[in-house]
């Protein structure tokens, strides 16, 4: 019928995306001609083999690395051509190994999370106090407030990084592997305060992580990137299949489903534990 518009919602356009990415260090090549959607309101987690380029896409999309060829568009304009402060302001990273000043207390590291709202005509207010409390209180550091960063153990130091992204109250948020140094306990309360921010912030979410179960119940769409390239994309039931595992991964593998949250999950199949 003419005229008669679809009845299916459009869908939202995608606030990050990169065209034509080639990206690498020195003379080396490792991402090469990528294009990539992130869909915007959902989490999307990039996973596959070390040294695929993951931590690479993720640095680039955050424009902390600058592509050899093709561009980032954030919220319709180059990436590139933005000022940084307005990038920080609309997107935040956790870099996979961040560092800290020496000596700096645990309030004091996340509180830089609010320098991208700061000016010098802008300075600290109660707004910017409260982020920072609130940031504190989600990840479960505000005990921590007064240590020094360079005293905390690997897990707590992860949830001070990841309060200091949160404090930076943006809209889209990369993530590189966050669970990283944290027992399963904690892992899995990271992982459902990113499924917060989603449901109930509305964030967009990237994140890396290992864990192929835990991404297949916390992510709505999976990217595998294999070798700089992107391998497979779409929700973990269409991605994850012994054959993508065995491509990616070089892993053998069965999938079953998850017990409690009915998505897929992958069973390794390595030399030891056969039943005969
Ligand atoms: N700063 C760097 N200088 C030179 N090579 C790098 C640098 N960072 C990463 N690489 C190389 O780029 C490739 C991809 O690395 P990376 O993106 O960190 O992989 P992943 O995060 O998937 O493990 C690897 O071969 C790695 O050795
Ligand atoms: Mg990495």
């Amino acid at each position: 019928m003419v005229g008669v518009a679809s009845s299916s919602p459009a869908p939202t356009p995608a606030r990050l995306r990169a065209e034509s990415l080639t990206v690498g260090y020195d003379g080396v090549t490792v991402i090469d001609g990528l294009n990539v959607k992130i869909h915007t309101g959902q989490v999307t987690t990039i996973v596959g083999p070390n040294g695929c380029g993951k931590s690479t896409l993720l640095r680039t999309l955050s424009r902390l690395l600058n592509p050899k060829a093709g561009q980032v568009i954030l919220d319709g304009r180059d990436i590139a051509t933005l000022k940084p402060k307005k990038v920080a302001r609309t997107l935040g990273i956790l870099p996979q190994n961040p560092t800290a000043p020496e000596g700096l207390t645990v309030a004091e590291l996340i509180s830089r999370g609010r320098h991208p709202h700061q000016s010098w005509y802008r300075q600290a207010s109660s707004g910017d106090d409260a982020a920072v409390v609130r940031a504190m209180r989600m990840t479960a550091t505000d005990s921590l407030a007064n240590r020094r960063v360079d005293s905390l153990s690997g897990g707590q130091r992860q949830r001070v990084w990841i309060a200091l992204t949160l404090a930076q109250e943006t809209d889209l948020l990369l993530l590189d592997e966050p669970t990283t140094y944290l027992d399963l306990a904690h892992a899995v309360d990271v992982l459902d305060l990113v499924d917060e921010l989603r449901t109930e912030h509305g964030k967009t979410v990237v994140m890396v992580l290992h864990d192929l179960n835990l991404a297949a119940r916390y992510s709505d769409s999976l990217i595998v990137m294999r070798s700089g390239q992107i391998v497979a994309e779409g929700s973990p039931e269409e991605v994850l299949n012994p054959t993508l595992l065995r491509e990616a991964f070089g892993l053998g593998s069965q999938i079953v489903q998850d017990p409690i949250s009915g998505t897929p999950m992958v069973v390794p199949i390595g030399r030891r534990g056969r039943r005969s």
